[in-house]
């Protein structure tokens, strides 16, 4: 909290918009830095570094040692300091890909990709003094431009810049070779590519688009002063990134550093287009239409119900919306999720998913009772399940004491007969992407049902687990492969289930961020345990 009361503002009054911290002494010891990018002003670099005082201690509660990233700032604080002079290898990345895949030609792309960071990182390191540049290529007609952003902290020497950003590119390069663009994000050193613009203030480095077909990376770049317009900038706003919306990973980083970052993305990365793609080999019949159609229930009777959506009745805030307790006419006890508007999706579109959904049948899964898609609102209706959720027992250290091992192991029991059935015997094949103790609903005899199935659908391929900045969690679920590569499959749900487990056997909470100097995270913790059965059982 002290350097949170000071940092921000000077890293925001100086000129590199950097700056360091420490206060206390070993070991009570907290050492912070801060850094905005190259392009941002004062003011907006207060503002993000303001904002990551807030988010980080609420995202990393258990962490020494944490960083989190967003467009504009980074910030870092740890028991202990790093120095400039330091090895330069301790700077705890964290890669992330912009998954549309790249063109037809993506040998070609990656080609100008190389040649414009090449060019990028050496005006940064010989002709910036804050080790910042901004540079931009020609590409094709399809995608006429490639814009790249490369920086490190301005108390490293450029040579230690240098190879701190040739380390990272050298090492991540291989890995994003079909992607658009993909940042990677460093505490000392960052890089990023687009296609479309991402960074305000001049281009420092130009590449012209003349033999994109030689492999060597082009000649010396010309510096041609270019403000991007501001429809280019307000372009990128309404096509990548959705303000407000947060996204919490963790992840291990290349195997040389053993460490695992938690991180924050202000922005998160509008849904993609393979996720508005229907299900494979399967499209809502008319009929199925028509069902939509009869479980349709007006709005002001679920106004009626909800007593107006009043903040009295509100269960919870869930990873798509609100969650609303509500009584219909008949007596029957609802929940009435509340999309948040993110959806992009129209009402015919939605209805079609909708279709799909319904179809979904378990005793293991909510029930979907009914759906309003009248005046702008998406809300679903569900059975009501008196015992709420999983995590709200389990976390309790009172509550918990009414699970004994019987009820755990039914619990675990329905949610894999559940997942089975998304996942093998119904007629869609559904991955939730979205599994976590919150999400598993219990019924009066403890019986589990698992919520928000294909939801995840209707909002594209990210989880859009936040509505507010506050939300934290889901991200301890999350298999490696589907952070660092967007692959997801229903493999990547049975880890989910894995983590889960862990926690229903142990009643303890895997923890959303932690690294691996201190024995706090489950899944660390269970994996310790287990290297040690295999020594000597
Ligand atoms: C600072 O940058 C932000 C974000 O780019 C912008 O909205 C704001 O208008 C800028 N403020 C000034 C004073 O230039
Ligand atoms: C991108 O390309 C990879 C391999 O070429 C393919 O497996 C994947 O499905 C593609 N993704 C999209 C969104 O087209
Ligand atoms: C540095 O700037 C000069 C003059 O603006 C330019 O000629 C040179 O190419 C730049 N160096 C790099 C590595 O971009």
């Amino acid at each position: 909290n002290r350097i949170g009361a000071t940092l921000p503002r000077n890293a925001s009054r100086s000129p590199d918009l950097f700056a360091t911290a420490l206060v206390g002494a070993v070991p009570q010891q907290v050492w912070a830095l801060a850094l905005c990018r190259g392009d941002a002003n004062a003011s907006y670099c207060l503002t993000c570094l303001d904002q990551a005082f807030q988010d980080l201690p609420n995202a990393c509660p258990y962490s020494r040692d944490s960083t989190i990233y967003y467009d504009s700032c980074v910030l870092h604080y740890s028991n202990i300091r790093s120095r400039p002079g330091d090895d330069t290898t301790y700077n705890p990345t964290l890669p992330l890909r912009n998954n549309v895949n790249a063109t037809a030609e993506p040998a070609r792309f990656q080609r100008v990709v190389a040649a414009l960071l090449n060019a990028t990182v050496s005006y940064a390191v010989t002709n910036s003094t804050r080790l910042y540049a901004s540079g931009q290529a020609d590409f094709d007609r399809e995608l006429p431009k490639v814009y790249a952003w490369a920086q490190c902290t301005p108390d490293l020497t450029p040579a230690r810049c240098r190879d701190c950003l040739a380390v990272n590119i050298k090492t991540w390069a291989p890995v994003f070779t079909d992607s658009i663009g993909a940042r990677i994000l460093g505490m000392r050193c960052s890089y990023r590519y687009e296609t479309t613009p991402f960074f305000d203030g001049p281009v420092m480095v130009r590449l012209a688009g003349t033999s994109a077909n030689s492999a060597a990376p082009a000649s010396a770049p010309a510096v041609v002063p270019n403000v991007l317009t501001p429809a280019a900038a307000a372009g990128e706003g309404r096509k990548y990134s959705v303000p407000g919306m947060v996204l919490i990973v963790l992840l291990p980083t290349a195997a040389a550093i053993n460490l695992v970052v938690c991180f924050l993305l202000w922005r998160r990365r509008r849904p993609l287009a393979e996720a508005n793609q229907p299900y494979p080999g399967y499209s809502a019949k008319a009929e199925d239409i028509e069902s939509v159609d009869s479980m349709l229930i007006d709005i002001s009777t679920l106004r009626a119900a909800t007593g107006d959506f009043a903040e009295t009745n509100k269960l919870g805030e869930g990873g798509f919306g609100a969650v609303y307790k509500g009584t219909l006419p008949d007596g029957e006890e609802i929940a009435v999720k509340r999309l948040s508007k993110s959806s992009a999706q129209g009402v015919e579109e939605l209805k079609n998913e909708l279709a799909l959904v319904a179809k979904l049948k378990h005793k293991n899964l909510v029930r979907l009772v009914g759906v309003c898609l009248e005046q702008q609102e998406r809300l679903l209706v569900y059975e009501f399940l008196p015992n709420r959720s999983l995590d709200k027992i389990l976390f309790d250290t009172e509550k918990r004491e009414q699970l004994d091992w019987g009820k755990r192991y039914k619990i675990i029991h329905g949610i894999a007969r559940g997942l089975q059935y998304l996942h093998e015997d119904s007629q869609l094949k559904v991955v939730h992407r979205d599994l976590k103790a919150s999400n598993i609903l219990l019924d009066t005899n403890m019986n589990p049902k698992i919520s928000d199935f294909g939801l995840a659908r209707l909002f594209g391929r990210d989880q859009t687990q936040a509505v507010t900045s506050r939300v934290v969690g889901t991200y301890g679920y999350m298999a490696p492969e589907y952070v660092m590569r967007g692959n997801y499959s229903v493999k990547s749900d049975a880890f989910s289930f894995g983590v889960m487990v862990l926690e229903i056997v142990t009643g303890r909470k895997n923890n959303d961020c932690y690294n691996s100097q201190q024995s706090e995270d489950l899944l660390t913790t269970v994996r310790a345990v287990a290297q040690y059965l295999n020594m000597y059982v």
